[in-house]
């Protein structure tokens, strides 16, 4: 019997359940397709300032935020926020139509992976990974929309969104929570064996070398700094509301900043141990090949995972072992974050229309399998794929981590509260500097990134792709995004927004006045 809240809101049943689930969440194929492409081409390893700049700036403080948030207010995010202040309902809906637009696309490489790794088994890319990948596999074809299926990739693509739904049936605790209990730390397990053989590898240091490397003049980049911004929000799952609603799920009594600084450390350290693991492997390839790692071709994206990495694996002693378990992480760990994105979905709307958790599970996973498997399993799958994570990524969410905090510091006046919120039930206490940080630093810093951005991609057009190309699955996107929450928002309320909800532990909504004894140097800080 799952464990419920005096709310009767289903709980986590325990904070290393949380914690395990949120680590889950966190580290996923951000970690391991993403992190290492990215990082390489911003800079190698100068990326590692910006990226440190950005876990300490915004990723931890606005985790905390979303933390906050979703444990003060309970619910899934258009709920949390709505009780917050009620226009801030959109703002939830934003977030999560974002979210929902990435787990369209996220449950196609997760599939793509289940799919690898069932050929690592005999290596059946056979000695040309790159068009086994392009004209085999993908049967990749014009940037026009297509409608030829692939069997290839729906077949596991299906597998995947029943294994989502079944898992999300179950629910919080005996769904979400136990996977987690059970993939993580075996993913662990496997990553650490994966680094620890790379790392054996002839050529291994060369590939850390070029790692770690750092080309100081990446630095003076904007693209370079938004690159690491968006990288942290991406991989922590901030300001997708999907930590508003983990953290909704958790007891009262729970301890969340000290969770949430496990959370974060542990999802940069497994990034950083990728990073390695993947940079160690390319070593050994350029070794094979005699030329210098920074000479190798396809080192992003999901060709990196998908072509190049077969490839290294092909000229491996015992590579199919190596193979199936590379190609087993990134199933376990995309699976892991594909239910947060899903659960975070699903209990939103199962909160708005009043559905029971099986039904908003089953609507929800049915829509978003019939839409990947229809954009992503046929022979357009590919250049859709990177160019929604673009737009996604590197505007859409940033654009929502400036909203969310300007809207909350600034237009609800909500960050004492939830400052306090947190110190009421954390060890780890945070001080003013907390709302300074999100009120200020973010939105401007992050503003004047978004901004350096939105206008390359307008001038320069991404990738050489025709431009309708973008403005349907580019600008195209960001507004179906827009206009749903607008739409969904505006939606009556049918299910349970309880009117005698009260915030617990009882404070203050407003900020503190200002002359506040317990509050001393409040005008300096200012
Ligand atoms: N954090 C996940 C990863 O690194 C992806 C994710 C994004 C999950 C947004 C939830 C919400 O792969």
């Amino acid at each position: 019997m799952a464990q419920r809240g005096a709310d009767g809101r289903e709980t986590w049943t325990s904070s290393t359940g949380f914690i395990l689930a949120a680590i889950g969440s966190a580290v996923g194929l951000g970690n391991i397709w993403r992190f290492p492409g990215v990082a390489y081409e911003n800079g190698g390893g100068a990326f590692l300032i910006p990226y440190l700049v950005a876990l300490l700036t915004a990723g931890i403080p606005i985790l905390f935020l979303d933390y906050a948030i979703g444990h003060r207010y309970r619910g899934a995010a258009p709920l949390a926020y709505r009780r917050m202040a009620r226009p801030a309902e959109t703002l939830g809906w934003f977030q999560i139509m974002l979210s929902f637009v990435i787990a369209v696309y996220y449950a196609a490489v997760i599939a793509w992976s289940l799919s690898y790794f069932v050929f690592a088994f005999d290596l059946r890319w056979g000695d040309d990974p790159r068009s086994f990948f392009l004209n085999d596999y993908l049967q990749v074809g014009d940037p026009e929309l297509s409608t030829s299926l692939v069997a290839g990739v729906t077949i596991p693509l299906v597998l995947v969104w029943v294994a989502v739904l079944v898992v999300l049936a179950l629910g919080v605790a005996n769904g979400v929570q136990r996977v987690n209990i059970i993939f993580i730390p075996l993913l662990f397990v496997a990553f650490v064996g994966l680094v620890v053989r790379a790392l054996t590898l002839e050529g291994a240091f060369a590939g850390l070398d070029e790692f770690f490397t750092p080309d100081w003049a990446a630095l003076a980049d904007a693209n370079v700094w938004i690159a690491a911004y968006s990288q942290i929000f991406f991989s922590l799952s901030i300001a997708f509301g999907i930590m508003v609603t983990y953290a909704s799920f958790q007891r009262r009594k729970a301890n969340m900043t000290t969770s949430g600084l496990v959370v974060a450390f542990a999802n940069s350290s497994f990034e950083l141990l990728a990073g390695i693991g993947v940079f160690a492997t390319l070593g050994f390839m350029a070794a094979q090949q005699n030329i210098a790692v920074g000479d190798l071709e396809g080192l992003t994206g999901p060709i990196l995972s998908f072509v190049t990495f077969p490839a290294v694996i092909s000229q491996m002693p015992g590579g199919n072992i190596f193979g199936v378990i590379f190609f087993g992480s990134l199933v376990l760990a995309g699976f892991t974050s594909i239910i947060s994105i899903l659960l975070g979905v699903a209990a939103s709307v199962q909160e708005k229309f009043g559905l029971g958790q099986r039904a908003s599970a089953v609507t929800v996973s049915a829509i978003c399998a019939v839409l990947s498997l229809a954009l992503f399993s046929t022979t357009s799958g590919l250049l859709a794929l990177d160019t929604v994570d673009q737009w996604a990524n590197n505007i859409g969410i940033v654009f929502s981590a400036i909203a969310m905090a300007i809207l909350v510091i600034w237009v609800f006046r909500k960050g004492d509260v939830l400052r306090r919120h947190l110190n009421a039930v954390s060890t780890f206490k945070l001080g003013r500097w907390w709302v300074l940080l999100i009120g200020a630093l973010a939105p401007l810093y992050l503003g004047w990134m978004l901004v350096q951005r939105v206008v390359v991609l307008i001038t320069e057009g991404y990738e050489g792709l025709p431009q309708w190309y973008l403005n349907v699955f580019g600008w195209g996107m960001l507004g179906f995004v827009v206009v749903a929450a607008a739409l969904l928002s505006a939606v009556p309320w049918r299910g349970r927004d309880n009117p005698d909800f009260r915030p617990w532990p009882a404070l203050p909504e407003e900020p503190e006045p200002l002359a506040r004894p317990d509050l001393p140097r409040q005008e300096e800080t200012r």
